[in-house]
C-alpha cells in the first residue's frame, strides 16, 4: 500500500483512540477545552506512524503503541502550544485554526502547554500494560531526557538563542537535533526499549528515528518557505523574517535536499541489514522529501 495512504489509516486510528482517551480523563474545565482544543485533531500525527511502523517491528502490542503515542502527541502538542506563543514565534495560527494563546489567551495557552506535558507522563506512569516497573520506569526517564533540557526544550531554547546570529552548518544540525530529533528518536526507540531487545538494535532505532527528525524540521523549514497557509496550516514565510536560522537560509534549497539525500543514503548503507528486512523504513526516510512539490 502507498505509504501515504498508510499515514492516513494509522492518523483515523490513532485519532479515534486519542480523543477517547482525552474525554475520558480530561473534564470540562476551560483548561481541558484548551488542552483538547490545542491537541485533538487537525495534526498529521507523523510521530505515531513511526511508533506504529516501530512497534511492528517488534511485535508489540497495539494498546501499547497506541498509549506511547497519546504520550508523545501530548508533548508535541504542548511543544507547538509554547512556540506559538507571543515570546517564542509569535504564530497567530496552527493546523489551519487560530493558535491556542489567540483562541484562550496567553495564560491558558501556557498552562494548556504545562497540563498536556504532564498529561503524557500520566498516561505513561498509569496505562501501559504487560511492562515490568523497571522498564517502565526506564521509558518515563528516557522520554525526560528527550523532552527537557538535552532534547526539545534545550533545541528550541537555542533555536531563539541563534535568530539573526551567523551560525555553522553544525551548529544548526546540532539544534534541529534536540529540537525536534529528541522526540522523533524516542516515537522509533521506545518499542525497541519496552521489548528489551538488544544494544545494537536499540543504538539503531535510536539513531533512525533521529535522523527522521532531523530531516523532518529541514523539510518543514523549506515548507516555511514555499508553501501556503493552506498547505501548512500556519503563517508562511516566518522563518525568513523572524530571522530564523535554518540549514535553507546558509545553503539554499537545492543544497538543502542534496543534504538530505545524503545523509539517507549514508545512513542506509551503514544499516543494510535492516533495511533489507524492512523496506518500509526507507519509503519513510523519503517520504519527507517527497512531500515537496
Ligand atoms: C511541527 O510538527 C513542528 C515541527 C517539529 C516541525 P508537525 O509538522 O508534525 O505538526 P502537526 O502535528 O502535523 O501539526
Ligand atoms: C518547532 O519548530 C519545533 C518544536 C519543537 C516545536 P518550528 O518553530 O519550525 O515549528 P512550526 O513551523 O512553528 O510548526
Ligand atoms: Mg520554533
Ligand atoms: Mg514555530
Ligand atoms: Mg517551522
Amino acid at each position: 500500500m502507498n505509504i501515504n495512504r498508510l499515514i492516513d489509516l494509522n492518523k483515523l486510528k490513532f485519532d479515534k483512540f486519542y480523543n477517547k482517551i482525552l474525554q475520558k480523563k480530561l473534564d470540562n474545565s476551560l483548561l481541558a477545552k484548551a488542552m483538547k482544543y490545542s491537541s485533538m485533531n487537525g495534526g498529521k500525527r507523523i510521530r505515531t506512524f513511526l511508533v506504529s511502523e516501530s512497534s511492528k517491528i517488534v511485535n508489540l502490542s497495539t494498546k501499547n503503541a497506541m498509549i506511547i503515542s497519546s504520550s508523545i502527541e501530548s508533548i508535541h502538542s504542548y511543544s507547538l502550544i509554547h512556540d506559538d506563543l507571543p515570546s517564542m514565534d509569535n504564530d497567530d495560527f496552527r493546523r489551519g485554526k487560530l493558535s491556542t494563546h489567540k483562541k484562550y489567551g496567553e495564560a491558558t495557552a501556557i498552562l494548556a502547554g504545562d497540563a498536556l506535558h504532564d498529561f503524557a507522563f500520566q498516561l505513561l506512569s498509569e496505562s501501559l500494560t504487560k511492562i515490568s516497573k523497571e522498564k517502565n520506569l526506564q521509558l518515563i526517564n528516557y522520554l525526560t531526557l528527550c523532552s527537557g533540557y538535552s532534547g526539545l526544550a534545550g533545541g528550541q531554547s537555542l533555536d531563539l538563542l541563534y535568530e539573526n546570529k551567523t551560525l555553522s552548518k553544525k551548529k544548526i544540525i546540532e539544534m534541529y537535533g534536540k529540537k525536534t530529533g529528541k522526540l522523533f528518536e524516542f516515537c522509533f526507540a521506545a518499542p525497541f526499549i519496552i521489548k528489551g531487545e538488544t544494544n545494537k538494535r536499540i543504538k539503531f532505532s535510536k539513531s533512525y528515528g533521529s535522523l527522521f527528525g532531523t530531516i523532518f524540521q529541514i523539510m518543514d523549514d523549506l515548507f516555511d518557505e514555499v508553501n501556503s497557509f493552506k498547505e501548512i496550516g500556519k503563517t508562511p514565510g516566518k522563518d525568513k523574517k523572524q530571522g530564523k536560522r535554518t540549514l535553507l537560509s546558509i545553503i539554499g534549497k537545492k543544497n538543502t535536499i542534496n543534504f538530505c539525500e545524503k545523509n539517507i543514503y549514508n545512513f542506509i548503507k551503514k544499516n543494510k541489514n535492516e533495511f533489507q528486512k524492512y523496506p518500509i523504513l526507507k519509503e519513510l526516510l523519503y517520504f519527507n522529501i517527497k512531500r515537496l512539490k
